[in-house]
Protein backbone atom coordinates (compact mmCIF):
# COMPACT_ATOMS: atom_id res chain seq x y z
CA UNK A 1 0.00 0.00 0.00
CA UNK A 2 1.56 3.43 -0.96
CA UNK A 3 1.82 5.67 2.25
CA UNK A 4 -0.82 8.12 1.08
CA UNK A 5 -3.38 5.35 1.07
CA UNK A 6 -2.57 4.74 4.18
CA UNK A 7 -3.52 8.17 5.35
CA UNK A 8 -7.42 8.43 5.53
CA UNK A 9 -10.21 9.75 7.77
CA UNK A 10 -10.71 7.68 10.80
CA UNK A 11 -14.73 7.81 12.25
CA UNK A 12 -14.06 8.38 15.85
CA UNK A 13 -16.80 7.23 18.27
CA UNK A 14 -19.52 9.74 18.83
CA UNK A 15 -22.22 9.82 21.72
CA UNK A 16 -25.14 11.46 20.89
CA UNK A 17 -27.08 13.45 23.66
CA UNK A 18 -29.54 16.14 23.83
CA UNK A 19 -27.05 17.81 25.96
CA UNK A 20 -24.09 17.53 23.83
CA UNK A 21 -22.45 15.09 22.31
CA UNK A 22 -18.98 13.91 22.92
CA UNK A 23 -16.30 11.51 21.36
CA UNK A 24 -13.56 10.06 22.98
CA UNK A 25 -10.16 8.68 21.52
CA UNK A 26 -7.82 5.30 22.59
CA UNK A 27 -4.84 5.59 21.71
CA UNK A 28 -3.95 1.81 20.09
CA UNK A 29 -8.03 1.53 19.73
CA UNK A 30 -9.25 3.92 17.85
CA UNK A 31 -6.17 4.87 16.03
CA UNK A 32 -3.48 2.74 14.92
CA UNK A 33 -0.80 4.83 17.94
CA UNK A 34 -0.01 5.26 21.13
CA UNK A 35 -0.82 8.73 22.30
CA UNK A 36 2.28 10.29 23.56
CA UNK A 37 1.50 14.10 22.88
CA UNK A 38 -1.72 16.47 22.39
CA UNK A 39 -0.93 19.68 20.77
CA UNK A 40 -2.84 22.29 19.23
CA UNK A 41 -3.14 25.25 16.68
CA UNK A 42 -5.36 28.21 17.71
CA UNK A 43 -5.77 32.10 16.82
CA UNK A 44 -4.86 31.20 13.40
CA UNK A 45 -4.81 34.22 11.04
CA UNK A 46 -6.92 34.49 8.04
CA UNK A 47 -4.92 33.36 5.11
CA UNK A 48 -2.15 31.94 7.38
CA UNK A 49 -0.64 28.22 6.75
CA UNK A 50 0.96 26.17 8.62
CA UNK A 51 2.63 22.68 8.32
CA UNK A 52 5.45 22.70 5.27
CA UNK A 53 7.23 19.76 6.89
CA UNK A 54 7.19 16.22 7.20
CA UNK A 55 8.49 13.87 10.07
CA UNK A 56 10.81 10.40 9.96
CA UNK A 57 9.14 8.16 12.25
CA UNK A 58 5.93 10.25 13.96
CA UNK A 59 2.33 9.15 13.53
CA UNK A 60 -0.39 12.02 14.24
CA UNK A 61 -3.88 12.21 14.55
CA UNK A 62 -5.60 16.06 12.93
CA UNK A 63 -8.73 16.99 13.96
CA UNK A 64 -10.64 19.97 13.73
CA UNK A 65 -12.33 20.00 17.27
CA UNK A 66 -14.26 23.56 15.59
CA UNK A 67 -14.15 25.20 12.74
CA UNK A 68 -12.65 24.35 9.24
CA UNK A 69 -9.45 23.32 7.67
CA UNK A 70 -7.66 21.74 4.84
CA UNK A 71 -4.46 19.13 4.50
CA UNK A 72 -2.89 18.96 1.83
CA UNK A 73 -0.68 15.23 2.32
CA UNK A 74 1.93 14.26 -0.09
CA UNK A 75 4.04 11.24 -0.33
CA UNK A 76 6.19 12.95 -2.92
CA UNK A 77 4.96 11.16 -5.75
CA UNK A 78 1.22 12.13 -5.24
CA UNK A 79 -0.91 14.66 -2.97
CA UNK A 80 -4.46 14.22 -1.89
CA UNK A 81 -6.30 17.77 -0.17
CA UNK A 82 -9.08 16.67 2.63
CA UNK A 83 -11.36 18.93 3.80
CA UNK A 84 -11.68 18.95 8.16
CA UNK A 85 -14.56 20.11 9.43
CA UNK A 86 -16.55 17.65 11.90
CA UNK A 87 -14.53 17.33 15.45
CA UNK A 88 -15.34 13.27 15.18
CA UNK A 89 -13.25 13.14 12.00
CA UNK A 90 -9.31 12.23 12.57
CA UNK A 91 -7.08 12.11 9.52
CA UNK A 92 -4.56 9.76 10.57
CA UNK A 93 -1.12 10.58 8.84
CA UNK A 94 1.53 8.28 8.76
CA UNK A 95 5.29 8.96 8.72
CA UNK A 96 7.45 10.46 5.82
CA UNK A 97 4.39 12.36 4.51
CA UNK A 98 4.79 16.23 3.59
CA UNK A 99 1.76 18.23 4.77
CA UNK A 100 1.03 21.83 4.18
CA UNK A 101 -2.17 23.24 6.26
CA UNK A 102 -4.36 25.92 5.01
CA UNK A 103 -7.98 27.53 4.81
CA UNK A 104 -8.40 27.93 8.44
CA UNK A 105 -11.86 29.33 9.04
CA UNK A 106 -12.20 31.92 12.08
CA UNK A 107 -11.90 30.17 15.12
CA UNK A 108 -10.67 27.11 13.83
CA UNK A 109 -9.22 25.33 16.04
CA UNK A 110 -6.60 22.24 14.97
CA UNK A 111 -6.16 19.07 17.46
CA UNK A 112 -3.02 16.29 17.24
CA UNK A 113 -2.50 14.09 18.75
CA UNK A 114 1.22 12.28 17.98
CA UNK A 115 2.94 9.08 18.78
CA UNK A 116 5.89 10.78 20.36
CA UNK A 117 7.22 13.31 22.38
CA UNK A 118 8.70 16.89 20.27
CA UNK A 119 12.30 15.99 18.77
CA UNK A 120 13.46 18.46 16.31
CA UNK A 121 15.37 16.04 14.62
CA UNK A 122 12.00 14.06 13.61
CA UNK A 123 11.64 16.89 10.95
CA UNK A 124 11.99 17.14 7.64
CA UNK A 125 12.08 21.16 7.21
CA UNK A 126 13.28 21.01 3.93
CA UNK A 127 11.47 20.17 1.08
CA UNK A 128 14.23 18.89 -1.07
CA UNK A 129 15.56 17.15 1.69
CA UNK A 130 12.26 15.41 2.34
CA UNK A 131 12.66 14.10 -1.56
CA UNK A 132 15.78 13.13 -1.50
CA UNK A 133 15.18 10.92 1.10
CA UNK A 134 11.95 8.80 -0.24
CA UNK A 135 14.62 8.31 -3.44
P1 LIG B 1 5.68 23.26 13.95
O1 LIG B 1 5.57 21.78 14.13
O2 LIG B 1 6.63 23.75 12.90
O3 LIG B 1 4.23 23.87 13.68
P2 LIG B 1 3.31 23.54 12.40
O4 LIG B 1 2.83 22.13 12.62
O5 LIG B 1 2.25 24.50 12.31
O6 LIG B 1 4.17 23.65 11.24
O7 LIG B 1 6.04 23.91 15.35
C1 LIG B 1 6.12 25.32 15.51
C2 LIG B 1 7.06 25.61 16.65
O8 LIG B 1 6.56 25.04 17.86
C3 LIG B 1 8.46 25.06 16.46
O9 LIG B 1 9.37 26.03 16.94
C4 LIG B 1 8.53 23.87 17.35
C5 LIG B 1 7.54 24.18 18.45
N1 LIG B 1 6.86 22.98 18.95
C6 LIG B 1 7.16 22.47 20.21
O10 LIG B 1 8.01 23.03 20.94
N2 LIG B 1 6.51 21.36 20.66
C7 LIG B 1 5.58 20.71 19.90
O11 LIG B 1 5.00 19.69 20.33
C8 LIG B 1 5.29 21.24 18.58
C9 LIG B 1 4.28 20.57 17.69
C10 LIG B 1 5.95 22.36 18.17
Amino acid sequence: MQSLDKCQIIDLPKIRDYRGNLTFIEGDKHIPFDIKRVYYLYDVPGGSERGGHAHRNLSQLMIAISGSFDVILDDGATSKRVTLNRPYHGLYICPMIWRELENFSSGAVCLVLASNLYSEEDYYRSRDEFLKSIK
